[in-house]
């Protein structure tokens, strides 16, 4: 069978001012790979494990703790790609095209050198094969000029090639390492270490100034590593008014507690796509714009015979994408509900489709939003969900923009997207065991009092 690569690409970058953060940048982290079926290599206690997840820039970070002693990274938390990465090196993480990653500096880099723990993986395991993405086990220990003879006898243990890995706009050049990851359980005094858990050591990436911790389903997924593959985890993103504040974060839950039933949860399908795999695919029936409901297009509830359509849940893609067609007229149904003056001016800075001056003595004047899923699950977005603040108020009025956007591409792969942004004050569960994610609109920030991290 032949391997086949496509890349998505839309969302590129662009800046918006706004008080506490000046640049907001647009991720897109899946990446499309054939993969072999995961299975998880060391199946992991059955302890839950809990990790505090906070806003940063653009998407959530989570807290890595890697190598003996642990080193402590900061990497976003991505559902829609699989390879966990972090900045490795001494001083030389290189980031092409990175507008402005100073700040980033303080995410923390991985030194190989100073953890007794670390090895380089082999050519002949199960992750450097799935990495280079080849349906031929041998191919990446033929990379190294190991004799057939050699490979065939499972002696040539060289290490496993240099790989990269491709996100909706960026990539990452690195070699896979192997080292202890220590992980908390629900009470954060409790700590395990995981031998041997596999990631990327990068120094050059093309547009990904932060590491990544993916959460797909393929083989080398965290959740996957980990033996939690068949369970389950949650999590529920802070407001963006939160963001690039260290002092509040949410626990993001891995294991049975995060799948358990609640009433309050409503559970939709995950579709399964055979061409996409690790992905997390849900069917969107219907937008309700102001009570009005939008139908939508059979593409964003199945998936096809070709492997496309269906909405990917991503927390590596900040903003909501829809289908072009449709995003057109969901403009054009919340711009016929709303009366405000439109400020052309911010439409044109930002790239985002409708931006209004809206006056500040006035409360709930935009209209409502809710999604239907399969099932009848319907989740009804706060509204600093989806029309946000991009200035600062002059005292009469502020202007707020519709952050949802159109798929650049929408001819193959997911129809549309939903995003991190679309995704605060939501616990959003993705239970394995019974292929089904769950939404539940809540204030985040209540979950972080309640589990003492949010420290005055
Ligand atoms: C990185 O720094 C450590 C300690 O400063 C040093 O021992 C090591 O040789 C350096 N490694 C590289 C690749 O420069
Ligand atoms: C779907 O859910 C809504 C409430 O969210 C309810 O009013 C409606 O009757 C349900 N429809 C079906 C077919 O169950
Ligand atoms: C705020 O902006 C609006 C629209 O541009 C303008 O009409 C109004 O006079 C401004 N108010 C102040 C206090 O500057
Ligand atoms: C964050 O916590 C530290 C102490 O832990 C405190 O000094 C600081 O004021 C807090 N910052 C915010 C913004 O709450």
């Amino acid at each position: 069978m032949m391997l086949d690569y496509s890349f998505f690409l839309f969302l590129l970058f662009f800046s918006f001012t706004q008080p506490c953060n000046g640049l907001v940048l647009g991720l897109t982290h899946y990446k499309d790979s054939h993969e072999p079926m995961a299975r998880p290599l060391r199946p992991f206690s059955t302890t839950d494990l809990s990790e505090p997840v906070r806003g940063y820039r653009d998407g959530y970070l989570f807290s890595l703790s890697l190598g003996t002693p642990p080193q402590l990274m900061q990497v976003y938390m991505d559902t829609g790609s699989d390879l966990t990465w972090v900045p490795c090196g001494n001083l030389s993480f290189e980031c092409i095209n990175c507008k402005d990653n100073r700040g980033d500096r303080v995410m923390g880099s991985f030194s190989p050198s100073l953890s007794s723990s670390c090895s380089r993986d082999v050519c002949d395991s199960h992750f450097c094969v799935t990495i280079h993405s080849s349906d031929d086990s041998y191919d990446p220990c033929a990379m190294t000029g190991c004799f057939l003879g050699s490979i065939l006898r499972g002696m040539c243990s060289r290490p496993c090639p240099p790989f990269t890995y491709t996100y909706g706009d960026g990539i990452v050049l690195g070699t896979l390492t192997r080292d202890t990851l220590m992980v908390h359980g629900s009470d954060q005094s409790v700590t395990k270490d995981v031998p041997d858990f596999c990631f990327g050591c990068v120094a050059s990436t093309y547009m990904e100034p932060i590491g990544i911790v993916g959460f797909g389903k393929g083989a080398l997924s965290l959740p996957s590593q980990l033996g939690f593959l068949h369970k389950g985890f949650s999590h529920c993103f802070l407001s963006f008014k939160f963001s690039n504040k260290p002092n509040i974060s949410t626990p993001l839950i891995i294991g049975d507690s995060a799948i358990a039933s609640r009433e309050e949860v409503q559970f939709t399908p995950m579709l399964k796509c055979p061409m996409y795999p690790s992905f997390y695919y849900v069917g969107l029936e219907a937008i309700f714009i102001g009570g009005e409901i939008l139908e939508v297009p059979q593409i964003l509830r199945e998936i096809n015979s070709q492997g496309n359509g269906g909405m990917l849940v991503d927390s590596g893609t900040t903003y909501t994408h829809l289908p072009q067609a449709l995003f057109t007229k969901f403009l054009s149904v919340m711009g016929s509900k709303i009366t405000h003056p439109r400020s052309v001016e911010h439409e044109r800075k930002t790239g985002f489709g409708l931006c209004y001056q809206v006056p500040t003595a006035v409360t709930e004047s935009l209209p409502s939003l809710s999604f239907r899923f399969v099932n009848n699950v319907t989740l009804t977005l706060p509204e600093e969900n989806y029309f946000y603040a991009m200035a600062p108020s002059n005292g009469t009025y502020i202007v707020k923009c519709l952050l949802v956007q159109g798929m650049e591409d929408d001819s193959y792969g997911p129809a549309g997207v939903l995003g991190s942004f679309q995704q605060q004050n939501v616990e959003v569960v993705y239970d394995l065991s019974d292929e089904r994610i769950g939404f539940h609109a809540r204030d985040c920030a209540l979950l972080a009092i309640s589990h003492g991290l949010y420290k005055k």
